[in-house]
C-alpha cells in the first residue's frame, strides 16, 4: 500500500519532468504498457487471495488511471507547447512583398473590365451578370431573333445537346440575353452594364472562339437617341484617356434596336501600329441603338411609356487597341512570358473617371 503510493508519486513526478513526446512514450511503454511495471503488477493480482485482490485491485486500477491521465496531460502541453514553437518558427508575414520571380499579375482582359466598370458605376450604372450557357429564348427570341431568322446565322452559334424538351441550350453568342434577365428582374428603370464572356464559332488573329463583351442598357421614361451617343463619347474618352475622341456613327441592323448603329473610332494605322484619336481612319468598336420596341414587348413593358438604350462592345478588341496588343489569339495562350509583358501589377486599381456626371435624367 505504501509502496504504491510512493510509486505513483515516483511515476508523475517522471512523466511531469519529462520534456519530449518521445520521452512520454517511453514512460507509457515501461509503466502501463504490455510489459510496463504497473502491468505486471498487475498481473500478480491472479496469484492473490481474494482478500488481497479486493484492497490492491482498485488500487493499481486507480494508480493506472492516474498514470494513464497525466500522460495524456503533459502530452497535450508539450503538443501544444511544440506547436506554439513551430507557428512562431514558420511565421509569415503576409504584409510583405512577394518575391518578383514568383508574381503573378493581372490580365488586360481583367483589366480591361476593372476600368470599364469603374467608368460606368461612376456615371450610375449597375453590374449585371448571367450565365454563359444559355437558353435559346434569352440570347435570341426575345431579343426579336425567331427561329429560323437569318441572323441567327451571322453568329455561328455553338449549340449544346438536345434536352428532353427538344431545346437546345446554346454558349451566348453575346451579352445581349443579359438584357432580357435584367428586364424579367423587376420593374424600370435600369442602368445596368455586363461585361463577360460570350462564345462564337470562329477563329484568327482577330477572333477566338470565346471573346469578351460588356453590354449596356438603359430603360426609363424619355431616353433617346442623345443619351446613347453622349455616354459612349463619354466612355470613350474616359477609356482611351483622350480629350478629343472622334467618334462616328454608322447606321447598321440589329433585331434588337431600331434604329441601329454600329460605332467607330477615329484612327491612324502609321508603320502597322494603330493609334486612337489619330488621323483619317475609323475602326469600329461597338454595335449600338434604341432598344426595339418588340424586345420591350417580349419582357412585358409599353413602349409608349419606356424607352432606351443598348450598346455591346468587344471588350477584347478595345484591350488591343488601348495596349497595342497585336494578335487576338496570345490573349488566351496561358504564355507566362506574355502575361509578364502585358499583365498589369496585382494592386494596380483602376482610376480612370474623375467626373461625376448623370445619365439619362429620367425623371
Ligand atoms: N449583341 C450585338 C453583337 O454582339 C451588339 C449589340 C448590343 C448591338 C446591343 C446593339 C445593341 O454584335
Amino acid at each position: 500500500m505504501e509502496d504504491l503510493q510512493q510509486l505513483e508519486t515516483e511515476i508523475t513526478t517522471a512523466i511531469t519532468a519529462c520534456d519530449t513526446l518521445s520521452g512520454l512514450e517511453e514512460l507509457r511503454v515501461s509503466e502501463v504498457g504490455k510489459k510496463g511495471r504497473v502491468s505486471l503488477m498487475m498481473r500478480e493480482l491472479g496469484k492473490m487471495t481474494p482478500e488481497e485482490k479486493k484492497t490492491f485491485g482498485p488500487k493499481l486500477n486507480g494508480l493506472k488511471t492516474v498514470i494513464i491521465d497525466s500522460i495524456a496531460d503533459r502530452k497535450g502541453a508539450l503538443e501544444l507547447a511544440e506547436l506554439n514553437h513551430r507557428l512562431q518558427s514558420e511565421r509569415i508575414d503576409i504584409t510583405l512583398p512577394t518575391p518578383a520571380e514568383n508574381q503573378g499579375s493581372i490580365h488586360p482582359i481583367t483589366q480591361v473590365i476593372d476600368e470599364v466598370a469603374e467608368i460606368f458605376t461612376e456615371i450610375g450604372f449597375s453590374i449585371a451578370e448571367g450565365p454563359e450557357i444559355e437558353e435559346d429564348f434569352y440570347n435570341f427570341t426575345a431579343l426579336n431573333i425567331p427561329a429560323e431568322h437569318p441572323a441567327r446565322q451571322m453568329h455561328d452559334t455553338f449549340y449544346l445537346p438536345e434536352n428532353s424538351d427538344g431545346n437546345r441550350k446554346v454558349l451566348r453568342t453575346h451579352t445581349s440575353p443579359v438584357q432580357i434577365r435584367t428586364m424579367l428582374s423587376g420593374p424600370p428603370p435600369y442602368r445596368i452594364i455586363a461585361p463577360g464572356r460570350t462564345y462564337r464559332c470562329d477563329s484568327d488573329a482577330t477572333h477566338t472562339p470565346m471573346f469578351h463583351q460588356v453590354e449596356a442598357l438603359v430603360i426609363d421614361k424619355n431616353i433617346h437617341m442623345g443619351h446613347l451617343k453622349w455616354c459612349i463619347e463619354e466612355f470613350c474618352r474616359k477609356f482611351f484617356e483622350l480629350d478629343n475622341v472622334k467618334i462616328r456613327f454608322r447606321p447598321s441592323y440589329f433585331p434588337f434596336t431600331e434604329p441601329s448603329a454600329e460605332v467607330d473610332i477615329g484612327c491612324s494605322f502609321k508603320n502597322g501600329e494603330i493609334r486612337i484619336g489619330e488621323g483619317d481612319d475609323w475602326l469600329e468598336i461597338m454595335g449600338c441603338g434604341m432598344v426595339n420596341p418588340r424586345v420591350l414587348e417580349n419582357v412585358n413593358l409599353d413602349p409608349n411609356e419606356y424607352q432606351g438604350f443598348a450598346f455591346g462592345l468587344g471588350l477584347d478588341r478595345i484591350s488591343m487597341l488601348k495596349w497595342g496588343i497585336p494578335d487576338l489569339r496570345d490573349f488566351f495562350a496561358a504564355d507566362l512570358r506574355w502575361l509578364k509583358h502585358y499583365g498589369f501589377a496585382a494592386l494596380d486599381i483602376p482610376s480612370l473617371s474623375t467626373q461625376n456626371t448623370n445619365i439619362g435624367g429620367g425623371k
